[in-house]
């Protein structure tokens, strides 16, 4: 989903490094930093991609096949219409063995120039979602170019203690930096590693907290007079600091109100957080007097994403264009709108 090339693709890093953040040793020979399970794991990431890109250094000193292993992952991915394995681009701008492990199993494209003419290239191929899966530079560069939606990084249990070794991360200018946090989405252990999941672009944040206003939509009291909104306010430290939903604390309040209602009106946080919303704010209330885009103005919220407009079920909505007027900024995902409907059936008549 990075925007970034005008271009919806969804792009995600995998990785493993030491407990002192390197890629590999600085010997000739292979370091394996994870177990057997994660690479299954990674092997299933594989098949739900639609192409695999790693830079030239890791074919030459790994020489890995970049193929998903699963007889059956390889079936799946057949029935329905895709190649066994997905694409494979290498980042180089010379030549590569002609006997190198890559090229034995499907497609492969070697290609260089601007990170951004490459990634508009793939999707203009029809590419959707990229799965990059190293080396240090080619992270580095997607991470700092801002061409990165999710980071699965694995962490193993040793160190590798040698400088000459690659890094994970090289210095940069990293997009997210102590003001604005990447989201840690989860984690898991696998065996003897840990499977961090971050989200790092705008857009893959604001799909994650969007859902999670989503959920919160499902523990609505039921009605047929009133939507059921869930809604969380987050901070530019990427961590939620409220949250509420239709219902919640008595028969009328909404999720925006519910959620405001959680937090000192002075809360110096609310300057710079963003509100999310299942539903468009309210901009009439047949219940109240203040609707919630007013309490949305009042408290100084600069931000809020939605993810449906509202339907003109019970009153005509406008608090997009209320909130735009007053300087606020709108982000609608409709690509959740269907779930919001969904939480909506009986309100919707559906
Ligand atoms: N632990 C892990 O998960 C993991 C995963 C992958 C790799 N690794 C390790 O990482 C090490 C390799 O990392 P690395 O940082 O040295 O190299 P790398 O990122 O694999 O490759 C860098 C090379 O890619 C090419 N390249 C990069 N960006 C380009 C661009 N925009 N246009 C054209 N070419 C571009 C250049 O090759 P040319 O010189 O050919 O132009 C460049 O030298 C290996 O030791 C490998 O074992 C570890
Ligand atoms: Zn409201």
């Amino acid at each position: 989903m990075s925007a970034i090339v005008g271009e919806i693709m969804y792009i995600l890093l995998s990785c493993a490094i030491s407990l002192d953040g390197y890629l590999d040793d600085a010997t000739d020979e292979r370091l394996v930093l994870s177990n057997a399970a994660d690479l299954d794991r990674v092997d299933a990431e594989r098949a739900g991609v639609d192409a695999i890109l790693v830079g030239a250094n890791t074919i030459r000193r790994d020489n890995p096949r970049l193929s998903v292993r699963s007889p059956a992952r390889r079936a799946a991915r057949e029935a329905a219409g895709k190649p066994a394995t997905p694409l494979k681009v290498i980042l180089s701008s010379r030549d590569l063995p002609a006997d190198a492990a890559f090229r034995a199993d499907g497609a492969a494209l070697i290609t260089h120039g601007p990170l951004d003419a490459v990634v508009k290239d793939l999707a203009d191929r029809g590419v959707e979602r990229l799965m990059v899966e190293g080396g240090g530079r080619v992270l580095t560069e997607f991470l700092t170019a801002g061409l990165a939606d999710e980071l699965q990084l694995v962490t193993a249990p040793f160190f590798v203690g040698d400088s000459a070794a690659p890094r994970f991360v090289h210095d940069g200018r990293f997009p997210r930096t102590s003001r604005s946090r990447a989201v840690l989405a989860s984690v898991s252990t696998i065996g003897n590693v840990v499977l961090h999941r971050y989200l790092v672009s705008d857009e893959a944040i604001d799909h994650h907290w969007l859902t999670r206003a989503i959920e919160l939509s499902h523990r609505c009291p039921p009605s047929t007079t009133a939507f059921s909104v869930g809604a969380v306010i987050v901070d530019t430290a990427g961590e939620a600091i409220a949250w509420g939903y239709s219902r919640e604390t008595d028969d009328l309040v909404h999720a925006e109100e519910s959620a405001l209602a959680k937090l000192p009106p002075d809360d110096p946080r609310l300057r710079t957080a963003t509100m999310y919303s299942s539903l468009e704010p309210c901009s009439r209330r047949k219940s109240r007097p203040a609707s919630c885009s007013r309490l949305i103005r009042e408290a100084g919220i600069p931000r809020v994403v939605f993810a449906l407009r509202e339907p003109s079920t019970f009153v005509v909505g406008e608090g997009a264009e209320e909130l735009t007027s007053a300087g606020v900024a709108i982000v609608e995902c409709p690509e959740l709108a269907d779930q919001v409907r969904e939480a909506n059936r009986t309100q919707l008549g559906a």
